[in-house]
């Protein structure tokens, strides 16, 4: 039987108790105790804290999240687990703004599953019933056990609004030789089934406060959050600054919802919609038949530097694969855009894990 161990968060003064098999994270967000985390798979170091006292199994920490030298003082709530009671010490940087929801289990239903876009999926869910969360947040799916291995966690993006609390939207793009996405959802997954999953996670939502011009960066399914956003501010009438969304694909069989974008911008005069694709030229669109003046053309990084000489005083929120968002991020910060302004989740996956892709740009 699992033993039961008491977690103490300063400069909160909080107390959880955690279990021996449970990351200590998870133990904190149960009980309503936030606690910084973004990929919740040992891999960004978000989750990193001052362990102060108490004994941990560090898990699946990978050493470049969690260096050898850290380990005696440091540790990742995301898979830390207590072998004693532990004193922890993190930044809580909460944003007065954003009510963070505590984390639950939940048992989904499978409503329908459609493909959107080259090696991509819509997947819309329901809940066995209402769940509270912010524009952008995740879930954690428990993919079954089956002919490639034990069950595992993977974690997608909501893509819905929270206003629509047991209804959700989800995309996800294949990824060959995955366990979740080639071994499950383009697989064995169907209508009708039921699985678990948990949440909500994260930290990378929509700031509600602010009026700021908002420029959005997704990357392939990085899409996901960004449209719960959009839809949240736009829709939902939660935020009243101008917002740009810049779509990056490779061509157009890999960009989705486009249609969906172009009725939103004109609807509403705050937002301005740009897909961009990178690897299909002027040309070849005008000769499929389609308008190029409806496009970018280059990367997604290259169109945002040409559309603006400055960005001094808007906000960014980027998403998508980790190489992505860096050089979102870079692009972003020569527009003079500070690093505190400029929100952002990489899509990490296991293989990013164990080849150690982490961005040093910013500590989070
Ligand atoms: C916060 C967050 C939100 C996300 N939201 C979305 C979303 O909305 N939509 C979406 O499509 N994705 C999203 N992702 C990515 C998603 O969680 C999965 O990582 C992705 O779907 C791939 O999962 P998988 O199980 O199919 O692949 P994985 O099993 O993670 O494998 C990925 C690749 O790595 C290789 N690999 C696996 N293990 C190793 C190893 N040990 N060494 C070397 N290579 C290895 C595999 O062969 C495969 O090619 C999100 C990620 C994060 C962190
Ligand atoms: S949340 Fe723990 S390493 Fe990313």
């Amino acid at each position: 039987m699992a033993e039961s161990f008491v977690i103490t968060v300063e400069p909160l003064g909080r107390q959880v108790v955690c279990r021996d098999d449970q990351p200590i994270l998870d133990a904190c967000l149960r009980a309503g105790v936030w606690l910084p985390h973004s990929c919740t798979h040992a891999t960004c170091a978000t989750c990193k804290v001052d362990r102060v006292d108490g004994d941990v199994d560090h898990g699946e920490a990978s050493s470049f999240a969690l260096m050898d030298f850290e380990r005696e003082e440091k540790m990742l709530t995301c898979c830390a687990r207590p072998r004693s009671d532990v004193t922890l010490e993190a930044e809580i940087d909460i944003d007065e703004d954003i009510e963070m929801f505590p984390v639950e289990d939940y048992v989904a239903t499978l409503v329908s599953k459609d493909e959107i876009a080259k090696d991509t999926v819509r997947l819309v869910l329901e809940l066995d019933r209402d769940m509270s969360f912010n524009a952008g947040q995740y879930l954690k799916f428990t993919v079954p056990a089956g002919d490639s291995g034990d069950a595992v966690d993977r974690t997608w993006s909501i893509a819905s609004p929270p206003t629509q609390p047991r209804t959700l939207e989800f995309h996800v793009r294949l990824v060959p030789g995955g366990r979740g996405t080639d071994g499950w959802v383009f697989k064995d997954l169907g209508v009708g089934d039921q699985f678990p999953v948990s949440g909500p996670y994260g930290r990378f939502v929509l700031h509600t406060g602010q009026d700021n011009h908002t420029i959005m960066v997704a990357g392939g399914t990085g899409l996901a959050p960004i449209k719960a956003m959009l839809r949240h501010g736009l829709e939902n009438e939660m935020y009243e600054g101008e917002m740009t969304l810049y779509q990056g694909g490779r061509s157009r069989e890999w960009l989705y919802d486009v249609d969906y974008f172009r009725s939103l911008a004109e609807e509403y005069d705050q937002f301005t919609y740009r897909p961009c694709l990178s690897e299909e030229t002027a040309e070849e669109v005008a000769a499929a038949g389609d308008d190029p003046a409806a496009y970018g053309f280059g990367m997604v990084t290259d169109v945002i530097a040409a559309d603006h000489a400055s960005l001094s005083g808007c906000k960014g929120y980027l998403c998508g694969p980790p190489l992505m968002v860096e050089a979102a991020l870079k692009t972003l910060m020569s527009k003079r855009l500070f690093p505190r302004d400029i929100y952002r989740e990489e899509f990490f996956n296991e293989g990013d894990k164990a080849a150690g892709v982490n961005s040093p740009l910013i500590k989070r």
